[in-house]
C-alpha cells in the first residue's frame, strides 16, 4: 500500500480507544479512563470532495451536479447519517493531464471521505487509478466511460449516472423506424466518444443500419467546419452524434448554419440537448435523442424534484442535476446503513449495492458492476423542451464485461 494511504483497521482504531466515527477528532487519547471522559464528542465531519468541471465546455454540468448533490443533503438538514458535512470543491477543468494530481490532493491532503466526480471520462480514468490505490469511496455522478465499471471495476466505485453505451444502443432502432438506414457518426475524440460509438454500432447495425463514416473532432474543439463539409458531401440518411455542454450548442448551431438541419436529420445521445435548449434557438428543434431522463417526466417524484430545485437554484434541473441528486441519495442510503461509520466498509458497500433509488428519472437499482439499471427514454425537442415520445429500452443494464464484483 502506498505511503500516505495508510488506513487504520477497525481493530487498530478500537485499540486506540476512539470510535471510527470520532477518529478524526482525536479527543480521546490511548489509555484514557472512559469514566473520567467528557461527554461523547460529536462525530467528525464527513468530508465530500467534489471533483467537477467548473470551467470550460462542461462548466454548467459540474455546477448542476453540485446543486443536485447539495439538495439531497439539504433534505436531511445538511447532514449525512447525522454527521455534519464539509464540502471541498476542486475544478478539474475536464483536463486529464491534471487529473492524477487533483485526485491525489483530495485523497492525501484534504483526506476526503468520498470523491464525487466527475463529468469527463478521461479525467475519470485518472480518478479510478487513485482510488484503486487509496480505497477511497468514489461516486461517479456522470462520466460514462466503460472501462471503470467493466475490466477496471472496483468495490469502492459506484456510478449513479449511465454508461456511454446505454443511450446510444437504444438509438439505432428508433432511427431505422424513421428510415435512416445509412448514417454518419460524429463525436469528440476521447473515451466518452469512443464508448458512445460502441453502443451506437451495436444497436444500429443490429437493427439493420449501416454506418457510412465515423468522424472525430479533437476534444474540446468546437471547430466543426471540416466534419460538416464532409457530411454535406456524403449525403447520408441521417447523422448520429455524442456532444454535450457548450460544444453541443455550437455543433447544433453550426449544423443549422451549414444548411443541414432540414436536409439530413440529426440524432444524438440525449446529452446533446440537455441543459442547453435556452441557448440553441431553432437549431435543436425536431432533434430526436435517447436518454435516461427528461425534465418533463410526468411523475409526482419528478415534479417535486423540479419544483424544489428550480426554487432553490433559480434554474431548471437537467439530467446532470438529477444525477447529482441521486449521488446524494445513494450516499445517504449507504451511510445510514452504517450509522455514518465509514469504517464498516463491507456493510457500507453492501448497502450501496443493494440500493434502490427513488429517483426523479424513475426508480432504479444498482447493477452488479455498480451501474444503474434503468429505462432509456426516446425524446424529441419541441418548443425548446425535451418531449418524451416513448421508452426506447426498458430496465437496461450495462454488460459489465470483465468485472468480477458479482
Ligand atoms: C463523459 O465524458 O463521460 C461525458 C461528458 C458529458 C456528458 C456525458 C458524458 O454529457
Amino acid at each position: 500500500m502506498r505511503k500516505g494511504f495508510e488506513k487504520l483497521s477497525r481493530r487498530q482504531v478500537l485499540a486506540r480507544g476512539v470510535s471510527v466515527v470520532g477518529a478524526a477528532s482525536g479527543v480521546l487519547g490511548a489509555g484514557h479512563v472512559l469514566a473520567q471522559a467528557a461527554p461523547a464528542a460529536a462525530p467528525a465531519r464527513f468530508k465530500v470532495g467534489l471533483m467537477l468541471p467548473y470551467s470550460g465546455t462542461y462548466a454548467k454540468l459540474g455546477e448542476a451536479i453540485e446543486n443536485g448533490m447539495r439538495m439531497a443533503v439539504a433534505e436531511k438538514g445538511g447532514r449525512l447519517a447525522g454527521r455534519e458535512v464539509e464540502w471541498i470543491k476542486l475544478d478539474d477543468e475536464s483536463e486529464p493531464k491534471k487529473a492524477d494530481a487533483n485526485a491525489r490532493r483530495l485523497v492525501q491532503q484534504d483526506k476526503v471521505d468520498v470523491i464525487v466526480g466527475t463529468v469527463h471520462s478521461g479525467v475519470q480514468m485518472a480518478i479510478q487509478k487513485v482510488v484503486a490505490e487509496s480505497g477511497t469511496l468514489s461516486i461517479i455522478p456522470n462520466a460514462g466511460v466503460h472501462a471503470v465499471t467493466r475490466n477496471a471495476c472496483l468495490p469502492n466505485v459506484f456510478r449513479t449516472s449511465f454508461t456511454m453505451g446505454q443511450p446510444t444502443v437504444a438509438l439505432g432502432q428508433a432511427m431505422i423506424e424513421r428510415k435512416a438506414r445509412r448514417a454518419v457518426w460524429v463525436t469528440w475524440d476521447y473515451p466518452a466518444g469512443a464508448d458512445s460509438l460502441e453502443g451506437f454500432r451495436e444497436g444500429y447495425v443490429k437493427a439493420g443500419g449501416s454506418i457510412v463514416k465515423e468522424l472525430k473532432v479533437p476534444f474540446p474543439s468546437t471547430d466543426f467546419s471540416a466534419v460538416l463539409a464532409e457530411i454535406a458531401q456524403l449525403k447520408p440518411d441521417a447523422v448520429a452524434c455524442f456532444f454535450a455542454g457548450g460544444g453541443a450548442v455550437k455543433f447544433m448551431q453550426d449544423y443549422e448554419k451549414a444548411g443541414l438541419r432540414h436536409r439530413i436529420p440529426l440524432y444524438g445521445s440525449g446529452f446533446l440537448t440537455e441543459g442547453v435548449l435556452g441557448d440553441t434557438g431553432t437549431a435543436a428543434e425536431g432533434i430526436l435523442t435517447t436518454l435516461h431522463y427528461s425534465n418533463l417526466l410526468p411523475s409526482v417524484r419528478n415534479g417535486e424534484f423540479r419544483y424544489t430545485y428550480s426554487r432553490t437554484f433559480r434554474s431548471e434541473p437537467d439530467v446532470y442535476a438529477m444525477q447529482g441528486y441521486d449521488s446524494g441519495l445513494l450516499l445517504r442510503q449507504g451511510l445510514e446503513a452504517v450509522q455514518g461509520d465509514t469504517g464498516k466498509r463491507e456493510q457500507l458497500y453492501g448497502a450501496m449495492e443493494a440500493a434502490v433509488i427513488d429517483s426523479p428519472r424513475g426508480q432504479w437499482r444498482m447493477g452488479k458492476a455498480h451501474n444503474p439499471v434503468q429505462d432509456i427514454y426516446l425524446r424529441t425537442v419541441a418548443n425548446g423542451e425535451n418531449r418524451i415520445i416513448g421508452v426506447a429500452a426498458k430496465a437496461l443494464e450495462d454488460s459489465g464485461a470483465g468485472c468480477k464484483l458479482a
